[in-house]
């Protein structure tokens, strides 16, 4: 197979799935640079050793949080955006190519034949986690679901969102070239708030060809769209997601630890890399809003 799956994996970068819902439970993927997946479930036995007393030394790829009182024109805040090269990151496949293969852990040692990677490589173990926590249970008041087309992924986002709706999406816009991944910026404007009474929010993940990490749940999102200047001069025009309750979190989310508060005492917020998406109904009084 042609694919630069092995440069792909140098370039990884941070992914972020924020789950949350009236369960108490909260899950997030955490991607970054050299590192392939670690999944991190509260109440769980899964303790990540860098992850956890890290107020002190917190690695970049987890600066994307913030709350919703820091989001006004003239906030700086230090923010990681992982920069993909598109000539080597997955290609996307057809739905009919993309199906015809297995997507399944249990069939991991024939896929990776497929793919050519042998076992152990971190090829194969970023597959092996994307195949788990596409296969991992959904929690409360959530709808997950791994795209592995972007057909799919559309048909996934149109009977979340219902059907009788039409659609619109949301990504994050680098508006300058710069290989700069972490810097300090500046909320230059707040250009809009979207109104989203549903939302789905679809993450790249590590995959040999493109697949999205697509999930949806039911508790208070904002989304926004800001315009943020980097101090190297790069604009960039940011997706945010505040999440409104986070009361039923766990304590040991990652995001508390970043942000120094605790559970359901303040919103969360977070950007979202270049590459994941974000889908809600189109609205049709849908436009800037003053704030
Ligand atoms: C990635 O791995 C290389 C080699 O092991 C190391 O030198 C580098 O510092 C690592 N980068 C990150 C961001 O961890
Ligand atoms: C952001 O600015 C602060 C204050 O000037 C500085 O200490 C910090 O190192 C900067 N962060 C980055 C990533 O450049």
């Amino acid at each position: 197979m042609a694919i630069n799956f092995a440069s792909w994996i140098i370039l990884l970068h941070l992914l972020l799935i924020l789950l949350c819902s009236n369960g108490n439970q909260a899950r997030e993927i955490v991607e970054t640079e050299n590192k392939s997946l670690e999944i991190q479930h509260n109440h769980h036995h899964h303790h990540h050793h860098q992850h956890n007393h890290m107020t002190h030394n917190i690695d970049p790829s987890l600066m994307v949080f913030f709350t919703l009182k820091d989001l006004k024109v003239g906030k700086t805040m230090q923010i990681y955006f992982p920069k993909r090269d598109p000539s080597t990151s997955p290609k996307l496949w057809p739905k009919e190519k993309a199906e015809s293969l297995p997507f399944s852990s249990n069939q991991l040692s024939y896929l990776l034949k497929f793919f050519s990677f042998s076992p152990n490589t971190p090829q194969a173990m970023a597959m092996e986690n994307t195949l788990q926590e596409c296969e991992s249970k959904h929690i409360k008041g959530e709808v997950k679901f791994c795209a592995t087309s972007l057909q799919s992924m559309l048909e996934f986002t149109q009977k979340t969102l219902g059907s009788t709706s039409e659609i619109q999406v949301y990504a994050t816009l680098h508006k300058t070239k710069s290989s700069v991944t972490f810097q300090n910026y500046t909320i230059v404007e707040i250009m809009m708030e979207i109104l989203a009474p549903k939302m789905v929010a679809c993450h790249t993940v590590p995959y040999p060809f493109a697949v999205f990490y697509c999930h949806s749940q039911e508790s208070e999102n904002r989304v926004y769209k800001v315009l943020l200047g980097g101090e190297n001069g790069d604009k960039v025009e940011a997706m945010v997601v505040c999440h409104m309750d986070t009361s039923q979190w766990s304590p040991s989310h990652v995001s508390f630890q970043v942000l120094g508060v605790t559970p359901g005492s303040s919103s969360v917020c977070h950007f979202f890399p270049a590459d994941n998406y974000i889908w809600v109904p189109k609205l049709k009084s849908q436009g800037s809003s003053s704030m």
